[in-house]
């Protein structure tokens, strides 16, 4: 069969690799792409919210399955498109992809549907919400309620600081039109875990957890950023975790969407806190998430297609989700100044030292052939390299040495991804 990804990323790297293990799959094209996806796939030079003519394009090439990898073309109605031209695709149509487009949808229908979350209110203006400051306890989370690249959240520690952020995001617009509306909640503590989850509309099968560091710089100092490196399965995510994620959140979740009318296929991601007052969700995404797909992918065993095709045809019932029992770490090269200010365009030396090397993975992220066909980093975040080891300990060693097989000018990484791990 004939597959198109849709993105750009580590993710839709790590998403091509396991469609390309697949047997059934003879061809895999990804729009856009990038360079190291044109390794394994034919890269077209299409955007994600080209929705026309990726239609067009998959519709010529008789494209079997659609793979969407990116919030921005679900929450646009990338899947409702497809479908009314009668093409297969994987995600979730656009009523469904609103619980990571918007915030306040997300927030009521927990509070709806008793889905442990943090307290919250939703605000329309920003006379209301500045109102509601005056009366909060500190330190408050403000979020802007529309998709803003993982930074419409500001924690704020005074009600000086908490005026000025509803000013950012409602007066000022930081967010753009994500902050037509927002939501204003309460702090809460605790380890964060990452858990994805494949849903056919009633059955929800999860996967193995995972753990992201947004944060810029050693010790989670620094600007938040696109996610700088992860490790699976999570040590905090306990059996007892999960038995009560399973019993309260899971299931309550893909229910809810159905009782609302907006049927969920595709993958939901929980970010999850784990508070002394038990597990409470985060957020919900509604696509892989990026780095994490790159820890959580390789160590599946089933055929990723069957499981999209399961989901697509709601009989993921009949599919036993399995996980390697092992570990994965990802450690992202990302080019230094990132997510402020960085240069790109410098030559990627070494990428040949891990063709052949099991269990080691250079997935691309910011990356182009320059004109003489060398590979340039082309982003901040450049490479996310992974590893697998028998337990974390040996992946993140495994992990952080392939780091070193790779060079290219202005390379940054953290150096402690999974050293929480430690802790424990
Ligand atoms: P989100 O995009 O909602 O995941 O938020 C980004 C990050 O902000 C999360 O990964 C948390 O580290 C932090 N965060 C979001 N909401 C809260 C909250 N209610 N309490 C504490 N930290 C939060
Ligand atoms: N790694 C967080 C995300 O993909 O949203």
């Amino acid at each position: 069969m004939k597959v198109l990804i849709v993105g750009s990323g580590g993710r839709e790297h790590a998403i091509a690799v396991s469609v390309a293990k697949s047997p059934k799959v003879d061809k895999i094209y990804c729009a856009p792409g990038n360079a190291g996806i044109g390794q394994i796939a034919e890269c077209v030079a299409i955007g994600a919210m080209e929705f026309d003519r990726l239609v067009t394009f998959a519709k010529e090439k008789q494209i079997d399955l659609t793979i969407i990898g990116m919030d921005d073309p679900l929450v646009g109605g990338i899947v409702d498109a497809f479908e009314a031209e009668g093409l297969r695709v994987f995600g979730p149509r656009k009523n469904a992809a609103i619980l990571e487009g918007s915030k306040a949808f997300s927030k009521d229908l927990m509070k709806k549907y008793n889905i442990p979350t943090a307290a919250y209110e939703n605000f329309d203006d920003a006379e209301a919400a500045l109102a509601y400051l005056e009366t909060a306890s500190f330190p408050i989370v403000l979020k802007a309620d529309g998709l803003a690249l993982g930074k419409g959240v500001l924690i704020c520690n005074t009600l000086e600081e908490a005026r000025e952020g509803v000013k950012s995001i409602m007066l000022d617009r930081q967010f753009g039109a994500a902050g037509n509306r927002m939501v204003i909640e309460e702090f809460m503590t605790g380890r964060e875990v990452s858990v994805l989850s494949f849903v056919d509309g009633k059955t929800i099968k999860t996967m193995t957890s995972a753990q992201d560091h947004k944060r810029a710089m050693d010790g989670d100092k620094g600007l938040n950023t696109g996610g700088m490196g992860t490790f699976s399965p999570s040590p905090f995510y306990t059996e007892e975790v999960d038995a009560f994620c399973r019993e309260h959140i899971y299931q309550a979740t893909v229910d809810a969407m159905a009782a609302e009318g907006r049927v969920f296929k595709g993958i939901i991601f929980f970010g999850l806190m784990l508070t002394p007052k038990g597990p409470k969700v985060l957020e919900y995404n509604a696509r892989f998430g990026d780095p994490e797909a790159q820890v959580v992918l390789p160590r599946m065993k089933n055929d990723i297609i069957d499981v999209m095709e399961a989901c697509i045809d709601t009989r993921l019932d009949e599919t036993d989700l399995q996980f390697e029992d092992n570990a994965a770490v990802c450690v992202v090269l990302a080019s230094d100044g990132y997510p402020v200010k960085y240069e790109k365009g410098f030559e990627i030396r070494g990428l040949e030292n891990f063709e052949g090397k099991t269990g080691y993975y250079c997935f691309h992220a910011g990356t182009k052939l320059d004109a003489d066909g060398k590979f340039v980093t082309n982003g901040g975040r450049v490479l996310g390299i992974t590893a697998k080891g028998a337990d974390l300990k040996q992946a993140r060693e495994n992990a952080y040495e392939a780091t070193k097989w790779v060079e290219f000018d202005n390379k940054y990484m953290r150096n402690d991804i999974g050293k929480a791990i430690y802790e424990v």
